[in-house]
């Protein structure tokens, strides 16, 4: 178990471009789980290289344990690193790919079995020992590959998308054992995903990345709740949140098809602000309303039906609007329907930064979990 800690880390590829990493700020906690999440190609991996020692940082320090490991090579970093290909020798069986590392550091054969058995038994794969890689299931595999990890007993976990080749159902399974573990381990882990269903299910911490820069460093639940910027806000949450461009006037909040009325404490932020805002209201937070206060009206255009809610989209003037309605709704395409949403489920983002206007914008943003 180890603190890891990057100040102000930067990669960047080659003499010129942009940087690929960029002003990298995080501190763990000892035995945390950080979760790090963006679209394909905003500088996972190469953050996780970097810690790994398997990439240069071009800018910043990265200390493991309280140790600058910037001269240290990756093999003398103390860290396992699991990837979405499992990378196992196909000639060996299943204990003797877990067991290679510790062959590799001379331990003794007693050891050596005790701890792969252990390993084993963890993952449950006991009855799997013998077997070579190509007589296992993706699961399986990629439960050795875990297994590989754990005997080693790292400072830390770097997993690389370790569940993408994995079909749906396999892969729900997977991240929840994998919670499991890290709660029996303890070991500090870096896990990164695309799928912020994933992120959000998994991470104590979640640090959110766009063009690789970090957008916001939270909790799932200050994530939803708080989201930094628009990027965060669309990026987490599924269906996204809804953006309406709206005139502010005196705390109501105008556009073509929708009027909305801001609760009095993001009243008394946008007092002094003049011009549009856009407003953010997620599918959840809609609801069938009698046109009272806040209200957003259009025309329905789809309808999906998936039991335990009703999702709607509704063509509001230019724009489409998401709705997740609760239960099954008897709802027509081409009807016209008027939905609510409850003032303080708004979210308020300036239309030059993209931005979150807050209310309290201080102790939202820096909401960061201990
Ligand atoms: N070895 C490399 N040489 C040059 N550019 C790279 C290399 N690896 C990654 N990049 C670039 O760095 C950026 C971040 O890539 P990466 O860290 O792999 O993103 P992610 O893992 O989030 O998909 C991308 O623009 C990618 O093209
Ligand atoms: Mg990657």
């Amino acid at each position: 178990m180890a603190i890891v800690e990057l100040k102000n880390v930067a990669k960047r590829y080659g003499s010129s471009g942009s940087n690929a990493v960029e002003n990298f700020n995080l501190t763990t906690r000892d035995g945390e789980f950080v979760v790090l999440v963006g679209p394909s190609g905003c500088g996972k991996s190469t953050t996780m290289r970097m810690i790994a020692g398997l990439e240069r940082n071009t800018d910043g320090e990265i200390l493991i344990g309280g140790r600058d490991v910037s001269q240290v090579p990756p093999k003398e970093r103390d860290i396992a690193m699991v990837f979405q290909s499992y990378a196992l020798y196909p000639h060996m069986t299943v204990a003797e790919n877990m067991a290679f590392s510790l062959k590799l550091k001379k331990r003794s054969a007693t050891e050596i079995k005790a701890q792969v058995d252990d390993a084993a038994r963890t993952l449950g794969i006991e009855q799997l020992l013998e077997r070579k890689p190509r007589e296992l299931s993706g699961g399986q595999r990629q439960r050795v590959a875990l297994g590989r990890a754990i005997v080693r007993s790292p400072q830390v976990f770097l997993m690389d998308e370790p569940l993408s080749n994995l079909d749906a159902k396999l892969r729900v399974d997977m991240r929840a054992e994998i919670v499991k573990l890290h709660k029996r381990l303890k070991v500090t882990t870096f896990y990164v995903t695309h799928d912020q269903v994933e992120a959000m299910t998994m991470g104590e911490r979640i640090v959110v990345m766009k063009d690789g820069q970090i957008q916001q460093i939270d909790t799932p639940i200050n994530l939803y709740e708080h989201p930094a910027n628009r990027f965060v806000a669309g990026f987490i949450g599924n269906p996204s949140m809804n953006f309406l461009r709206a005139s502010h006037v005196d705390g109501v909040l105008e556009g073509e098809g929708f009027r909305l009325t801001l609760d009095p404490a993001h009243a008394k932020t946008m007092a002094a602000r003049a011009g549009d805002v856009w407003v953010g209201v997620r599918p959840e937070h809609l609801e069938d309303t009698d046109g009272e206060g806040n209200a957003i009206a259009g025309e329905v255009e789809v309808v999906e039906t998936l039991g335990s809610v009703t999702v709607v989209q509704l063509r509001v003037g230019e724009r489409f609007v998401t709705a997740q309605l609760s239960g099954h709704r008897r709802i027509e395409v081409g009807e016209r329907l008027t939905l609510g949403c409850a003032s303080d489920k708004l979210h308020l983002f300036d239309v030059e930064s993209d931005e979150v206007i807050a209310r309290n914008s201080v102790s939202a943003l820096n909401a960061v979990a201990t």
